[in-house]
């Protein structure tokens, strides 16, 4: 209780405070959450501490010699900061009182539609505490943990209305997108991206559009997927899982002229503009989401393009994309299909 008192208190928002004990079994699982008053308008992100630092050696002991060994090593280690993970370059633009939120406060100290970082991790308390002093030493605010020892946390992302969860574990990111809330996975990889603005690239079917169009594709091929694509063009494509968070930024974006604006956004499609491309284009219009450019590759390789843009976050639900990002060091959040065959 004094731990929330002072986090309750060090924050100049008014704060709920609320304790959800996740524990059914395992005692050792715990988590806070400090909800802002306006958390329906809060860019809330969740993200788990193997997608914002390498742990790829201390899960792999975890792996083969079972969480008390692990803990072990990460209380022997605790004051060692991690290495960064694949996430962490998109979380050090977009967490409290970094660059987004700030220019969103300079454009109108009243804005309430600010990024929030909520920490999920699978950790135990004791040895989430080297991921405590990992956020400290990279300067991050983060002030919402939630640790999990090994509990599902795709419930808890819904009551506290999650708009984004990334996560290098697979079966939490499924089990995420089932219940409607954008996901990705993050795989540990070396990154380089752009300082200055935000940059964000979604891929367009199975990212931002629905999978509708890519299975008459797989079950008919490229003419008749073409020839459904014409016959629909003024029926827009249905959303797929990173819709709602690529509006949320869309949103963002329209609070700034352009020359000032902290955020680009990018659809970067496999599709071919002419044949494929003004359905696409018509439904991000319906939608009355703007991105700052689009690219309809026509099949051609993502990666080139992404070395130009060097965004914080890639999305894309194909492999070779994926694989083509991790060799061009795009930090890539990949959709995975689930229990879709
Ligand atoms: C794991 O822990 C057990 C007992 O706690 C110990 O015997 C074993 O050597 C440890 N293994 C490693 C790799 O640290
Ligand atoms: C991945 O998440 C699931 C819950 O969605 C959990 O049961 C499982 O233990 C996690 N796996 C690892 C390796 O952390």
């Amino acid at each position: 209780p004094q731990a929330l008192a002072r986090l309750g208190t060090s924050s100049i928002n008014v704060f709920v405070v609320v304790v959800v004990s996740c524990c059914t079994e395992q005692l050792s699982g715990y988590c806070v959450f400090v909800l802002q008053k306006d958390s329906a308008q809060a860019v809330t992100i969740a993200v788990s501490s193997r997608a914002i630092f390498d742990l790829e050696e201390e899960h792999e002991l975890f792996l083969a010699e079972g969480m008390g060994n692990y803990t072990s090593h990460q209380i022997a280690h605790e004051n060692e900061p991690l290495a960064e993970g694949t996430a962490l370059p998109f979380i050090r633009v977009s967490a409290p009182k970094a660059m987004v939120n700030e220019k969103l406060l300079e454009n109108n100290p009243e804005e309430k539609q600010l990024f929030d970082i909520i920490l999920v991790s699978n950790n135990n308390a004791q040895s989430g505490l080297r991921i405590i002093n990992s956020i400290k030493h990279y300067g991050l605010h983060i002030t919402r943990f939630c640790f999990l020892n090994g509990i599902d946390p795709s419930k808890y992302l819904q009551s506290y209305n999650v708009k984004l969860f990334l996560s290098a574990n697979e079966s939490a990111v499924c089990s995420a997108l089932k219940r409607g809330i954008p996901a990705a996975l993050v795989i540990q990889q070396d990154v380089q991206t752009a300082a200055e603005q935000l940059r964000v690239v979604f891929d367009g079917d199975c990212v931002l559009f629905s999978d509708e169009s890519e299975n008459v594709y797989r079950e008919k091929g490229l003419d008749e997927v073409i020839k459904y694509e014409k016959d629909r063009e003024h029926i827009p494509i249905g959303e797929g899982p990173l819709k709602a968070f690529a509006m949320i930024l869309g949103n963002m974006k329209k609070k700034f002229p352009r020359e000032k604006d902290p955020i680009c956004t990018y659809l970067l499609t496999s599709r071919s503009g002419r044949d494929m491309g003004v359905r696409a284009i018509k439904t991000l219009r319906d939608w009355g989401l703007e991105v700052d450019q689009a690219f309809f590759l026509d099949g051609a390789p993502k990666d080139p393009i992404l070395a130009q843009i060097r965004p914080h976050i890639f999305f894309d639900d194909s492999t070779h994309h994926i694989r083509g990002a991790l060799a061009s060091g795009t930090p890539a959040g990949y959709i995975p299909p689930c229990d879709k065959s």
